[in-house]
């Protein structure tokens, strides 16, 4: 081992739409979730490249064979490419994060990665031999869980996690949740998503738009409740640009993810032992790239004021969505400190209060 070889602590989430790392040496990235290959010679020939990550393969789609590794809250074993993707999702992160220079000057790397709460307990072993040989430690956690693991909200709490492929509920009892302690429902950002584009297509027949089109509309222009205004965009309808109104389209989409949600954590609520119920109601975190849509957490209050009231008492709302790393290195990033924190937390209480600084949203 050289005089300099260092020892790092590692955090990554590994999310349907994004995944993070964040590095006890300061470094962040984002990347979303999309591994993609060239389809061909030719397709190799203009990318010049093996493998595409992120937004540079959603940009290049035509040329690719792309992959999003998860799928509703699992991670895809359906076939070779599959398996493929999440190891190389998993050592391109590594690689931006400079893991391996490190490993290569004998410094030792220790990781925690934050999975959907479904795929730590179906995927486990599955994320375990996609990082084998690519770190020197490895803890692999739940996502909620390391939510809560970093806000200290460890007892009496719980975690709504609405990300893309999954919402997942975690109620902490000051101990490792246990299955019984969550649940799991696949109504979540891209079941919006999905929503809105069967709408769309059914009110303006021969709209050609992609459903990454309409998801950035919808992280654009989401809303639950009353329309902050208007929302008009430009549709090619049979080939021709027009201007059309989609508010109604977008607030039913939104809207239909209240009531599952709600209904779930309620339930989740009414399982615990009856003494803490009031508890656990006032200290809900609601955590994931759809605690951005406007007036989901004041949904989430009115439902539980049926039961008693209760008080969501922070949001920690995913970044916006990233552009490709290569475009911007070392952004602050919300969701993938979550799990830095976990691991930090461990060694290092300065880093946490930093990340702390950053990226809680009262
Ligand atoms: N401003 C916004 N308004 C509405 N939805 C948003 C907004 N920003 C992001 N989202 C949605 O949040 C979801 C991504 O959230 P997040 O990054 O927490 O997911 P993830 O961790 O990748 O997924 P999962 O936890 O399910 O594996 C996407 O569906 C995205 O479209
Ligand atoms: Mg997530």
């Amino acid at each position: 081992m050289t005089e300099k070889a260092q020892h790092l602590l590692v955090g990554i989430d590994l999310g349907t739409s994004q995944s993070a790392i964040v590095t006890s040496a300061g470094v962040r990235m984002v990347v979303d979730s999309y591994v993609g290959w060239p389809v061909d010679a030719v397709a190799r020939k203009i990318l010049k490249k093996e493998v595409l990550f992120g937004q540079e393969a959603v940009e290049n789609r035509t040329m690719l064979e792309v992959h999003r590794p998860l799928e509703r809250g699992l991670l895809k074993e359906g076939s070779d490419k599959d398996q493929q993707a999440i190891r190389e999702l998993l050592s391109h992160l590594l690689d931006i994060a400079g893991i391996p220079e490190v490993r290569k000057s004998g410094g030792k790397v220790r990781a925690v990665v934050g999975v959907p709460a479904e795929a730590l307990r179906v995927n486990k072993q599955h994320v375990r031999e996609a990082m084998r040989g690519l770190v020197d430690g490895l803890i692999i956690v739940s996502e909620p869980f390391a939510v809560a693991y970093g806000l200290d909200a460890l007892l009496h709490a719980m975690v709504v996690d609405a990300g893309a492929g999954t919402t997942d509920f975690c109620v902490m009892k000051g101990r490792y949740p246990t299955e019984e302690d969550q649940r799991t429902l696949i109504n979540a950002g891209d079941w919006v998503d999905d929503q809105l584009y069967t709408l769309l297509g059914e009110h303006h027949p021969g709209m050609s738009v992609s459903i990454h089109t309409v998801r950035d509309w919808k992280e654009k222009y989401s809303f639950i409740g009353k329309a902050p205004g208007k929302v008009t965009v430009s549709i090619p309808i049979k080939g021709v640009p027009s201007q059309v109104d989609i508010t109604d389209e977008v607030k039913q989409a939104c809207e239909s993810l209240g009531p599952p949600v709600a209904e779930a954590m309620l339930d989740l609520i009414a399982s615990g032992e009856s003494e803490y119920q009031d508890k656990v109601r006032q200290n809900i975190i609601l955590a994931g790239g759809c605690s951005q849509i406007p007036g989901f957490g004041q949904y989430l209050e009115q439902a539980m004021n049926q039961f008693g009231g209760g008080k969501r008492t922070r949001s920690m709302p995913a970044p916006p969505v990233a552009s490709s790393w290569q475009r911007t290195p070392r952004r602050p990033i919300g969701k993938s400190c979550r799990t830095s924190r976990v691991l930090v937390q461990h060694r290092a209480a300065g880093f946490v209060v930093r990340a702390s600084r950053l990226h809680r949203v009262p």
